[in-house]
């Protein structure tokens, strides 16, 4: 069910329609738990060769969240892994964590909110950060790349969005389906993690139109598909990250009164594409050709050199960007929207981003509208590819 083209995520989601409204009709069936009687509705597939929520199409919410170690003990995270498996097997199948005991007495094994409705295409992805490594005193089986990311040009980072060991992204179609999963992963491991800081996001979207973020801008647009997509994020080394992928996340602040008093033009000028078509600028369709060294009438390149678009594209570095906007109230200091992108992207060497990023630098015209101010690096591994497999199994079977 991994697609990875515009068009797939259209022809998943009329089979879905169909596929949802054919078990619809037969889910009329009484004497079911709540969560089994949905379970045939929309779902990824938990075991596969990668995780979920890599390749997936994107959903419509996020929560992610990131977590601290509170133990060094190897033997309890590596059984901490294998709870947190066969919670999301379950969890992303539409069942609780576990069935229901019959024991009133003692607090509920689910918390209960998902309770009749169905996983939304709920997936779950798990990270570690070099701080995991060196918590538990493994760094010989920290890879070579997993460093924490340099300093960028404009970065304002603030501790309570940085740091940690462990990421837990959950992606649904339903916000309180994806808030359960954490809220059920963290609540089974309170012993030995701690929460660090955690975002919520949205992505809004007709079939298989690219979402706007909060710029009004269509975002995902450049993307890379089929082979070129897979060949930017599967890490293909001969470790036991082998399959898997680094996830970067930053948090990034958009100063959205800013940029609703800049006209039109320079919103376009700005990231090179046409707001409403999502074209790149001098073309018509959202996905006609990127040409850099196209010249518009007066031999001026359409597409300005310190635009987003042309310093992205301009590295020739390709990263795969699933990101969602976030709304967080109001900043207490300025007295404006705390909104803005939890970007997130997904590469098989965070070299890819470095270089982008490094070549946005000070120059991108977008920056005088963002500010950078939390940020993540996680290796995440391979997928389970069965029930005797765990997250993390390749990892912990070298210690
Ligand atoms: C709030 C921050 C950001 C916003 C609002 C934003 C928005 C956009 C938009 C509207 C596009 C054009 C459409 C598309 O291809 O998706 C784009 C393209 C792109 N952005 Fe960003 N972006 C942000 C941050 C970043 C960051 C931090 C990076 C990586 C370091 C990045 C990398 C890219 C890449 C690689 C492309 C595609 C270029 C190509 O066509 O090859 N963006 N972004």
């Amino acid at each position: 069910m991994q697609n990875d083209c515009p068009s797939a995520r259209r022809d998943f989601l009329k089979k879905a329609t169909v596929i949802g409204a054919s078990s619809l009709a037969s889910t009329i069936v009484y004497g079911l738990e709540p969560r089994q009687r949905a379970s045939q509705i929309n779902h990824y597939p938990f075991y596969n060769e990668h995780q979920q929520g890599i390749e997936t199409p994107a959903q419509k919410h996020i929560y992610f969240i990131v977590l601290d170690l509170h133990t060094t003990e190897i033997a309890k995270i590596k059984e901490m892994f294998k709870t947190w498996t066969a919670y999301a097997a379950n969890l992303t199948s539409s069942k609780n964590v576990k069935p229901y005991g019959e024991n009133a007495h003692v607090p509920t094994i689910d918390t209960g909110e998902a309770d009749s409705l169905n996983s939304a295409n709920l997936t779950l992805t798990f990270g570690v950060s070099p701080t995991f490594f060196e918590k538990l005193n493994i760094t010989h089986l920290k890879p070579k790349a997993l460093v924490g990311l340099p300093h960028f040009p404009r970065d304002q980072l603030k501790e309570q969005y940085t740091g940690g060991d462990i990421c837990i992204q959950a992606c649904a179609d339903d916000p309180q389906v994806a808030f359960h999963a954490v809220r059920n992963l963290v609540r089974v491991a309170r012993s030995l993690i701690t929460m660090r800081w955690s975002q919520a996001g949205f992505n809004s979207f007709e079939g298989s139109d690219t979402p706007r973020n909060l710029f009004g801008f269509k975002d995902g647009t450049g993307n890379p598909q089929g082979k070129e997509l897979k060949e930017a994020i599967w890490c293909q080394e001969n470790d036991w990250l082998n399959g898997g992928s680094y996830l970067v996340a930053r948090r990034i602040q958009m100063h959205l009164e800013t940029w609703d008093r800049t006209n039109l033009n320079g919103q376009e000028e700005t990231f090179g594409r046409h707001r409403d078509s999502g074209a790149p600028l001098g073309m018509k369709q959202e996905f006609d050709t990127v040409d850099l060294n196209k010249l518009d009438s007066e031999g001026k390149p359409h597409i300005s050199e310190i635009s987003h678009l042309h310093l992205a594209k301009h590295t020739g570095k390709k990263i795969f960007r699933r990101s969602f906007s976030y709304a967080s109230g109001i900043d207490a200091k300025t007295g404006q929207f705390d909104a803005g992108l939890l970007f997130i992207s997904f590469q098989r060497d965070p070299n890819q981003f470095i270089t982008i990023q490094n070549n946005l630098g000070n120059i991108d015209k977008m920056n005088e509208y963002i500010t950078h101010i939390g940020s993540g690096l996680f290796a995440c591994f391979s997928g389970v590819k069965n029930e005797n497999d765990y997250l993390g199994k390749a990892l912990f079977d070298q210690l």
